[in-house]
């Protein structure tokens, strides 16, 4: 896709990636991403902010056809899809200056070659004039790297947010608008990427509520052409109360616990509690983390396979314990041939997760009478523990 214009003289220049596929050889990628790298013109000087994953520079050289001088390269962040590509910019513009915070200095240096006396360390909170417009950098720690910066340039209201709200795909038309796609990837990125540092970052929205933004340009995805969705989105993500709803979660190697878990919906639904259940079998991480952010309860369900929980409840209990969602109770269920153990045990999968464990619901074989009644408890109280939340 060719450069694009955003505002006068701000342009977009960067690259998609249709056919990536998995992100950090964990997160799939439905419908790819993209690498964005922003042009912006002043009426002194000239910068490009962030580049793109080396294997698509050739991307990049194309949309700066005709660019004879960049003065400055502006670094965000560290992480290689956004500077892999500054060691060769670098040295295609050699009166380019690289401008980062302290920390981002440190973590290149570490992890590309670039001559430390081509890089201009700026403050959290510093300008660099561009003549007409003003960069102002924005030290966001945790979004999702130690060091990760964002950039605002007043005289256009325009925040460069890099990681920070943006989304995996790549379609073709550059603005979010209303998408519901957009807003659903975001999502989707925001549970894989940001949640788990969310207790730490949701003060950078004070932050950016004191700014009079008007386009939103994230690092990945599309830029936002009406900031308040995005910005609205973030805050009931980070700052706002779990609906009142539960995720089951499981796998079932005969049934049984299939059952277990649809038993449980229908027990849940009967008292008002709204339910997703996912059969973890096939299930890709992306869809997953979907409901992550708003489930109130998380169920997990497993059959015991190799006198173990399956490998996928395994996986999902590590990727709740790690990425934290702000569910507030949790509960196992499932069953087992001849060996309890493993469900007894489930809750210890969890050794970081702040969750209260509400329950636990075992069958031996096929769920009987008193399997099933335990499940309608299990039902009643976490229909009561929501309503106790003012969620139901
Ligand atoms: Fe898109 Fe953290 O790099």
């Amino acid at each position: 896709m060719s450069k694009i214009a955003i505002k006068e003289d701000i342009f977009w220049v960067g690259a998609l990636d249709p056919d990536r596929d998995v992100f950090d050889g964990l997160l799939p990628l439905p419908q790819g991403t993209t690498y964005n790298s922003y042009l912006v013109v002043g009426s002194e000087k000239t910068a490009l902010f962030d580049t793109v994953e080396p294997e698509k520079i050739d991307d990049l050289w194309a949309n700066l056809e005709g660019v004879e001088k960049i003065d400055y390269i502006i670094s965000h962040h560290a992480e290689q899809d956004h500077s892999g590509s500054i060691p060769a910019v670098l040295e295609r513009y050699p009166e380019a200056t690289l401008l980062c915070l302290q920390k981002n200095k440190e973590l290149l240096l570490d992890l590309m070659t670039i001559p430390e006396d081509r890089i201009q360390v700026i403050e959290d909170g510093g300008e660099v004039s561009l003549g007409n417009k003003t960069v102002r950098f924005m030290h966001f720690p945790w979004v999702h790297w130690p060091e990760t910066a964002v950039t605002y340039i007043p005289e256009d209201k325009v925040l460069f947010s890099c990681d920070f709200l943006g989304s995996h795909h790549s379609f073709t038309e550059i603005f979010a608008g209303d998408n519901p796609a957009v807003y659903k990837g975001a999502k989707e990125y925001y549970v894989q990427i940001m949640m788990l540092y969310s207790k730490m970052t949701a003060k950078h929205l004070d932050r950016l509520a004191e700014l009079d933004i008007e386009y939103i340009c994230p690092s990945h995805g599309s830029v936002y052409d009406k900031p308040k969705i995005i910005l609205d989105l973030y805050e009931k993500w980070m700052r706002g109360e779990p609906d009142n709803l539960a995720l089951i979660a499981y796998v079932s190697t005969h049934g049984s616990t299939k059952i277990m878990a649809e038993q449980l919906k229908i027990s849940l639904e009967e008292r008002g509690v709204h339910v997703v259940l996912q059969d973890l079998i096939g299930l890709p991480l992306n869809e997953l983390a979907g409901v992550l952010t708003d489930a109130a309860t998380i169920v997990l369900g497993s059959s015991v396979i190799m006198a173990a929980l399956h490998p996928l409840a395994f996986n999902t209990a590590f990727l709740v314990d790690r990425l934290k969602p702000k569910a507030k109770y949790l509960a196992v269920i499932g069953s087992y041939g001849w060996s309890p153990g493993p469900l007894k045990k489930a809750a210890e999968l969890f050794p970081t997760y702040k969750a209260e464990v509400v329950g636990a619901v075992i069958a031996k074989g096929h769920p009987k009478d008193e399997a099933l009644h335990e499940l309608d408890e299990l039902a009643e109280t976490i229909a009561a523990k929501h309503k106790e939340a003012g969620l139901l």
